[in-house]
């Protein structure tokens, strides 16, 4: 097959343990959409930790489903690649939007000078520079949702406020600020899943943002360095003579990088309480159990549900041989589920004694920039919510949420919510 369209897969969803098990696919996007991953996980992990699949949608290619091997294969870039080159960070290796270069899908010297171009972002004087805004924009949106009714809190609430804070990173102009979010779903959709039906189309929407972003460098670059994003990489030695692709690629990463993830970590929260209504209850008896639920929300909500390495040289793991040029996929989504590293992992436990124990923001080189600030976002949201609706179950799922087609964003496209007071 090897055709990354909805279209062409065949959408196999015998019972995870009726199929043979070299038959198992665990990139079948349905898997995803369906809630359905966790059993062929679960059976992987126990049965064949480092599993061939020979066909896909996306091709050949290895699942490590264990914590362990994961942490293995995400700190050993010398042999595990992430070059855009060679297949980048995804498994879906015909999206040519995430198959741009970018620093994420360098290897080390490029990646790292890049990655530090933009570390100041984060910094965490900045964060705390950071903080006032982002509370006083959640405060704004919280304040003007509606009361006793229906509405959908992906729109409402998650996508509203990472949309505020994307075009806060980059000091990007407000009233255009929805085409930030657009362009992070084109990039990283499948075609015909409901937003772009090609690659062509997926392409050639994005030369609007290469454009829009263009003008705002040239703006930048000749103007005295300033705190956001644009402004630091046009004044940094390691980011300021980029390639086109280059260019395009970058400021992909810090959109799509900063967009999904805490969108989906906002609504998974929502999500999670109301699966456990315990720990919500536990949450509204003992409000700065905040802290410890923000990287629990993070882990089991797992946002991104893998990263994807290319061998660069034969090896072996888990007593399997990899053979050079194989595609090597750590499923985070598994790895977060792992017995063997996590205490009864499928709960929603908003007090563990480690909670940012967990592999969703990965693991060595790559690991994700932009993590403090995602706590920091999910942190504010929660102390908001709970100033605001202090008693359990207010904030009430009441029906089911409709799940994003993808082995890569694992996240929420609605999820109807009544506030009740
Ligand atoms: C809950 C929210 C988030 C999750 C789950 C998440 C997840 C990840 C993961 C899995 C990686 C790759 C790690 C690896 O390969 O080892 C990553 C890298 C990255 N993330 Fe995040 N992320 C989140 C929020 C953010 C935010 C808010 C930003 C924006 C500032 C951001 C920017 C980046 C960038 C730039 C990289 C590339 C780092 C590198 O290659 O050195 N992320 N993230």
């Amino acid at each position: 097959m090897n055709k990354t369209s909805v279209a062409s897969s065949e959408h196999d969803l015998r019972d995870a343990y009726a199929v043979a098990l070299d038959d198992i696919d665990v990139s079948n996007p349905e898997l995803y959409r369906n809630d359905t991953w966790r059993p062929y996980f679960k059976r992987l992990r126990e049965e064949d930790p480092v599993h061939f699949c020979k066909d896909s949608m996306f091709g050949p290619y290895w699942s490590i489903t264990k914590f362990a091997d994961i942490m293995r294969v995400d700190t050993s870039p010398e042999i595990f690649s992430s070059e855009a080159k060679f297949g980048g960070i995804t498994i879906m290796d015909d999206n040519k939007a995430v198959s741009l270069p970018m620093f994420i899908a360098m290897d080390p010297p490029k990646h790292d000078e890049q990655r530090l171009a933009v570390s100041p972002i984060v910094a965490p004087e900045n964060l705390a520079k950071l903080e006032g805004l982002i509370r006083d924009r959640t405060a704004g949106v919280l304040d003007s949702l509606p009361l006793n009714e229906t509405f959908d809190w992906v729109r409402n609430v998650s996508i509203n406020l990472t949309t505020q804070m994307l075009a806060t990173l980059f000091d990007f102009p407000w009233e255009d600020r929805a085409k930030l979010t657009r362009w992070s779903d084109v990039a990283t959709t499948i075609p015909g899943a409901g937003v772009i039906e090609s690659e062509e189309e997926r392409m050639s929407e994005l030369q609007e943002c290469a454009a829009y972003m263009t003008r705002l460098w040239n703006d930048r670059v000749n103007a005295e360095p300033r705190n956001d994003l644009i402004s630091m990489m046009a004044h940094s030695q390691a980011t300021r003579n980029q390639t086109p692709e280059e260019f395009l690629g970058n400021m992909l990463l810090l959109i799509v990088g900063g967009n999904d993830t805490t969108r989906n970590s906002m609504t998974g929260g929502v999500v999670a309480l109301n699966e456990f209504p315990n720990e919500y209850r536990k949450l509204c008896g003992n409000p700065n159990l905040v802290g410890s639920m923000v990287p629990e929300i993070i882990r089991w909500q797992t946002p991104l549900a893998h990263m994807r390495r290319t061998a660069l040289t034969d090896t072996e793991i888990g007593g399997k041989s990899i053979r050079k040029g194989d595609k090597v996929i750590m499923w985070y989504v598994s790895g977060n589920r792992d017995p063997e590293a996590i205490e009864n992992p499928d709960a929603f436990i908003i007090d563990r004694a480690r909670p940012r124990h967990h592999l969703s923001f990965g693991f060595g080189i790559h690991r994700c920039v932009g993590n403090r600030l995602a706590e920091l976002q999910l942190r504010i949201i929660w102390e908001e919510l709970l100033k605001r609706w202090p008693n359990p179950m207010q904030i009430e799922v009441v029906g089911a949420p409709t799940r994003v087609l993808s082995p890569f964003v694992k996240g929420y496209e609605s999820l109807p919510v009544r506030i009740n007071v």
